[in-house]
């Protein structure tokens, strides 16, 4: 089979036997896990390498501007939504969000790992790899290794737990489980599962004996240290163990389930799931169960499924769901939803039928708006998770019920009104409960729909009074804790940070997003000032990362800056826009640019000054309703000077 690709690499093979003189050495770092690719190779095959030029042997691109568009390769895609920077490395989808530089590129058309692509992609570039190391931060090269040892270390494990699933003599207890849920042996192959024996250094012995590092064990959590001798002693034992993957399919943790073991020690105490300790390779909220074995559907889609447990996401993925995730035992964060978020658009909200599930689909709400994720929810029969639902009846009935699922609102709606006790007070409460919710809501159509329902469900017929107990529940909960999300923000351009200025929040995206088009503009004294008045904690951080690249490579690159950025702030809301914003150039030449800078900076300035003011003003009637004339005075002071201060246009 001669995929573009490989024709790519024959070509280059006769041309590197031509170009042989030209060629640049960078070499690996041998490393006891394995090997390291240092940074520096990294970025000479990113600069070496045409990302329209490799691109363009999959997609037929078009170029608009600086940059070129095209039918994205990885999704469904009717309109070019695919477009690709050329100076900048990097490519973005604005259907399926997918982005990366030239590397990522490779590894996702030809399913490849990240070392096989840059082994071909070094020698396209005719970059010579050779094993020596090198010198280049070493800490920072220590610290990878470290980690690469960790993941190494978790493979080791997880290779182990599957071989014992397979071998050890009491495995059938974990074997009858398995066949009991119907999990068949592809499942099993599929996700890796394994069996922690019933004793209590199994695992540790293993690590010793194979001459592994124990204290490294320990690091992640594998085994845990005796308290009253030396040594250690497994934290999974007589479990059947779910190792977690991250989405680059390197175990990052484990989830044990207990099994019923017969006679001896069934410690009626042990917990049901027993999950991974936070380690350097996990932190809690950030990883979900299945995204790794799902990635591909979800992507494709835009779809993921939400569920609770781990055996609903395998009975799900054997009923034909393959685009579920699932959260390890704790609650799902924003940073999950943005985590899905990277992935998907939509998402089917899964979760057990029971009081717990259905609370849960209340509290995750916010998260998912913040993320702009659209939410459906499928309502589960009471006493049932989606694993027995499959099991008793059947996963036809189980994709009708997800095909036939509501929207997350309405269902919030339906489930307030079931619940609120027929009398006047509680319905009232009821309907104000619902005032933040739908003032969430984007569209006014939409928004109007929900009051259409709230009336219908609640049986009240005066649409009036409903929109005064929804804006009283709305007010209500800005006044309490903070906003924490807002309600007018476009979704797209804007930097929601949870920030209540948004105005302030999208024009400083907007013109912090100028010095990414043209990074020299990071010298000029508009960019100082513009520094001053990011209040944007998150911008802050891009400002300051891209400056510091800009300022050491002369340049910038997309895929850099992101890799960068995402280890400060991680999957925000400031990262996904940072994703979409170096995928466009909005401005064609440093004039222009220069120009929207200069006009732009001082009227941030100006709404700079001008919540600030508001905000001491606030502060001044409170340092004042509460008798502190001094402080009310110093305040006051403070906002003259800023009065003072501020341009006059
Ligand atoms: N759970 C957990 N830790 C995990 C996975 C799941 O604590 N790593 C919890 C979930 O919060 C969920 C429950 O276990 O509420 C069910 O997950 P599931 O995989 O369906 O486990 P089961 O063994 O089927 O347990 P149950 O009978 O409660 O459904
Ligand atoms: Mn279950």
């Amino acid at each position: 089979m001669s995929t573009p690709l490989v024709r790519a690499i024959f070509r280059e093979r006769s041309a590197l036997r031509r170009r042989s003189f030209c060629n640049v050495k960078v070499n690996f770092i041998n490393s006891a896990g394995g090997r390291l690719i240092p940074e520096g190779i990294i970025s000479e095959i990113r600069n070496r390498t045409d990302i329209v030029a490799l691109v363009s042997e999959h997609v037929k691109l078009k170029r608009t501007g600086a940059n070129y568009v095209g039918i994205c390769p990885f999704h469904p895609d009717k309109t070019p939504s695919f477009s690709v920077h050329r100076a900048r490395q990097f490519f973005h989808c604005f259907g399926c969000h997918v982005s990366g530089d030239a590397i990522s590129f490779v590894m996702r058309i030809e399913n490849l790992s990240f070392m096989e692509a840059v082994r071909i992609l070094a020698k396209r570039a005719n970059i010579e790899i050779e094993e020596i190391s090198d010198d280049e931060s070493r800490a920072q090269q220590r610290e990878k290794a470290q980690k690469e040892r960790l993941f190494a270390l978790s493979q080791i494990a997880a290779d182990f737990y599957h071989e014992q699933l397979q071998s050890h003599p009491s495995a059938e207890i974990a074997q009858r489980e398995l066949r009991k849920r119907n999990v068949s042996s592809e499942t099993v192959k599929k996700f890796h599962l394994g069996y922690a024996p019933d004793g209590w250094d199994e695992l540790s012995r293993f690590i010793a004996e194979k001459r592994l590092s124990l204290s490294e064990a320990e690091q992640v959590g594998l085994i845990i240290p005796r308290r009253s001798s030396s040594g250690y002693y497994d934290r999974f034992r007589g479990r059947l163990i779910f190792p977690v993957f991250d989405t680059h399919g390197r175990v990052v943790a484990f989830s044990g389930r207990a099994l019923d073991h017969p006679a001896a020690r069934t410690d009626k105490q042990e917990p049901k799931y027993v999950n991974s300790p936070e380690s350097p390779l996990y932190k809690k909220g950030s990883i979900l169960f299945g995204l790794y074995q799902n990635r591909v559907a979800i992507r494709r889609n835009g779809w993921a499924v939400l569920c609770e447990g781990n055996f609903d996401l395998l009975a799900l993925f054997q009923a034909g769901v393959i685009n579920a995730v699932a959260p390890l035992g704790t609650a799902f964060t924003l940073n999950h939803a943005y985590l899905i978020r990277r992935f998907a658009q939509r998402l089917t909200v899964l979760f057990d039928g029971d009081a717990a599930g259905r609370k849960a689909v209340r509290s995750i709400y916010p998260f998912l708006v913040k993320a702009g994720l659209s939410a459906r929810v499928v309502n589960l029969p009471a006493g049932d998770d989606p694993d027995s639902f499959i099991r008793t009846k059947g996963a036809e009935a189980l994709i009708r019920l997800i095909e036939g699922s509501a929207g997350i609102v309405e269902t919030i709606i339906d489930e307030t009104a079931e619940s609120a006790l027929r009398q006047a007070a509680d319905i009232a409460l009821a309907i104000r409960q619902l005032g933040p919710i739908i003032a969430e809501v984007q569209s006014p159509v939409e928004r109007h729909k929900y009051i259409d329902r709230v009336a219908q469900r609640f049986e009240i017929r005066d649409l009036r009074s409903i929109y005064k107990e929804l804006r009283a529940g709305a007010r209500g909960s800005a006044k309490g804790e903070e906003r924490t999300t807002s309600t007018k923000k476009s979704k797209k351009s804007s930097v929601p940070t949870g920030e209540r200025r948004d105005n302030l929040s999208k024009l400083q995206g907007d013109l912090l997003g100028i010095l990414l088009d043209f990074p020299e503009l990071f010298d000029d004294p508009k960019a100082k000032k513009l520094e001053e008045l990011l209040t944007n904690e998150q911008l802050r951080v891009i400002f300051h990362t891209a400056e510091t690249q800009t300022r050491a490579t002369r340049d910038l690159s997309a895929s850099t800056l992101l890799d960068q950025v995402e280890t400060q702030i991680g999957n925000t809301s400031a990262y996904l826009w940072l994703q979409e914003r170096l995928a466009v150039q909005k401005y064609d030449s440093v004039v222009n640019a220069r120009e929207a800078l200069d006009k732009g900076v001082p009227v941030l300035r100006k709404q700079y000054i001008e919540s600030k003011v508001q905000s001491l003003t606030r502060e001044i009637q409170v340092a004042r309703r509460s008798g502190d004339e001094n402080r009310a005075i110093e305040l006051t002071k403070q906002r003259y000077e800023l009065w003072r201060s501020a341009p006059n246009s």
